[in-house]
């Protein structure tokens, strides 16, 4: 979809429907509502005495013009009241508003900053979520599908801008808005593929092409390196499976340094049966999206070499399919992650947490100063969070607080979940260092304490995606399917911390 900025007049604009936001409880029409309810001869005024109209969040009423503008209808969409506005809100009423264009065969869309000036909302602001709306609402994944949607494409949006000034800055949030709808669609494009065609090796085939495109530097570790750094845990996992399992790695240098001040460390595990620990048939299909933590690493570094920030970055992700063949480890087995630590498998359907450990050690030995882990990792987490919202550990606050920060900017959900030193009794094993299980109860802060063994002192963050890396339903921003969570939080983190970092001498 293009999306392009012009000074002009709204009432002036040529597309199939023009956008107009409204507030709950407005009582005057002003500005561009005015100017267009004075053009369609009292329709909007009209409508809102009638009570049709109320400006309740993502309420939508369409308006035909039938000649009166040049543009074909006018839109009018609820932003619920003023007080409560949010970019998240903006962003959630253009994404439905898009989609219920898209059905009615709207091909060109026009609108205005929507909501700018409101909650501290800044023109770059509003853009961005409009753009985000428009892009991240109107996703779809047809690639599997041999029949044309039934729906036509919407291929244009125009923001209209009063001046220069103005269209300057419109334009700059529509930019920063489109890489960063355009990273979570690329996670979502992985995450949804099913699983035979997103197998670990082409997860590394899809890392090489993304790295070439966007200048990264990109490197795969395959058994026999593994093997060489000891990574037992990751191997025990990939060791039921036919599909050889990768550890991609991508480098972005943004300043002239050797060190890499964050790792984004992504779950890759591309099928999740549970192995010998094998899960229940039903919805065992949704876990072909277990590698979203990967996907969204892979995603928000495509993302960051278009930002360009003074900062090093890498992405670590351990690929591998979770299967029950008949070298598939045991429960009871007992591995050896990466760096000497034994691990006793109590099941092993806790897979996440045994390719992360392998690969949270390899971020270390590459010298990462801080690392940020996502993983589709623990059922619990579902449970204690539910599908909204991402659950969030750490090991130093300030890195946990930054990270807050960034999801909140995003609009992304996340909420901090203890890690008192108590629940690491549960992980206690009487066979090995530690077991990959610390039963059903606090699992989701068990699984954090698990890999917080294998950090160290160095400063990490923990996301639990499992509720979150699916939407059933079509929800603002989110359709059904992969959400791409948590993309933007990632390279709004990785931008606020660029802004601290020392430039080499
Ligand atoms: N990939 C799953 C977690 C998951 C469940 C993600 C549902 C998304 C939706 C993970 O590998 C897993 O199976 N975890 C187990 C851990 C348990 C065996 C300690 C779980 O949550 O049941
Ligand atoms: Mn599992
Ligand atoms: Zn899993």
């Amino acid at each position: 979809m293009e999306i392009k900025v012009v000074i002009g007049s709204i009432t002036e604009i040529r597309a199939d429907a023009i956008i107009i936001g409204f507030f709950e409880g407005t009582e005057h029409l002003d500005g561009d509502t005015a100017a267009l309810d004075k053009a369609l001869g009292g329709a909007i005024s009209g409508l809102i005495s009638q009570g049709e109209i109320k400006g309740k969040l993502n309420e939508i009423t369409v308006i035909h013009s039938l000649g009166k503008l040049v543009a074909g209808r006018v839109v009018v969409t609820g932003l619920g009241k003023p007080a409560e506005l949010s970019r998240d809100k903006i962003c959630g009423a253009v994404a439905e508003t898009c989609r219920l264009l898209r059905q009615k065969g709207a091909a060109s869309l026009a609108t205005v900053a929507q909501g700018a000036g409101i909650n501290d909302i800044v023109l770059e602001a509003s853009a961005q979520a409009v753009t985000e709306g428009a892009l991240l609402g109107l996703y779809n994944f047809r690639r599997h599908m041999t029949k044309e949607a039934d729906y036509g494409e919407i291929k244009e949006l125009t923001l209209v801008a009063a001046g220069q000034d103005e269209r300057q800055r419109l334009e700059s949030g529509c930019r920063r808005g489109r890489v960063l709808a355009e990273a979570t669609n690329l996670a979502r494009d992985m995450a949804n593929e099913p699983a035979n065609y997103m197998t670990p090796g082409i997860m590394a085939e899809r890392a090489r092409e993304l790295a070439a495109d966007c200048g990264l530097e990109y490197r795969v570790l395959g058994r026999a390196e593994m093997q060489e750094l000891g990574m037992g845990a990751l191997l025990g996992v990939a060791q039921g499976s036919r599909e050889p399992p990768q550890l991609i790695v991508l480098h972005y240098r943004g300043r002239d340094s050797a060190e890499v001040d964050l790792a984004l460390v992504g779950k890759g595990i591309t099928f999740d049966s549970g192995g010998i620990s094998i899960k229940p048939s039903e919805k065992m299909g949704e876990m072909k999206g277990d590698m979203s933590g990967g996907a969204a690493v892979l995603a928000a570094m495509s993302a960051i070499s278009q930002f360009k920030p003074k900062i090093n970055v890498i992405a670590v992700v351990p690929a591998t399919e979770n299967l029950p063949d008949g070298s598939a480890l045991k429960p009871g087995d007992v591995v050896t992650a990466m760096g000497g630590k034994t691990i006793e498998i109590v099941s092993t359907d806790a897979e996440g947490r045994l390719i992360l450990a392998d690969a949270l050690g390899y971020a270390i030995k590459l010298g990462a100063k801080g690392i940020v882990d996502v993983a589709t990792l623990t059922g619990a987490c579902r449970i204690a969070l539910g599908d909204l919202c991402s659950g969030a550990f750490g090991n130093r606050q300030e890195l946990l607080d930054r990270v807050l920060k960034a999801a909140a900017e995003a609009g992304e959900l996340m909420w901090q979940l203890p890690m008192y030193e108590q629940y690491k009794e549960q992980n206690k094993s009487d066979v090995a260092d530690i077991k990959n299980s610390g039963g059903r109860y606090g699992g989701a802060i068990t699984a954090a304490q698990f890999l917080a063994e294998f950090v160290g002192d160095t400063p990490w963050v923990h996301l639990d995606i499992a509720g979150t890396f699916l939407s059933d339903k079509e929800r603002g921003c989110l359709v059904k399917g992969a959400t791409g969570v948590p993309v933007r939080t990632l390279v709004n983190l990785v931008l606020s911390l660029a802004e601290g970092v020392k430039p080499s001498p």
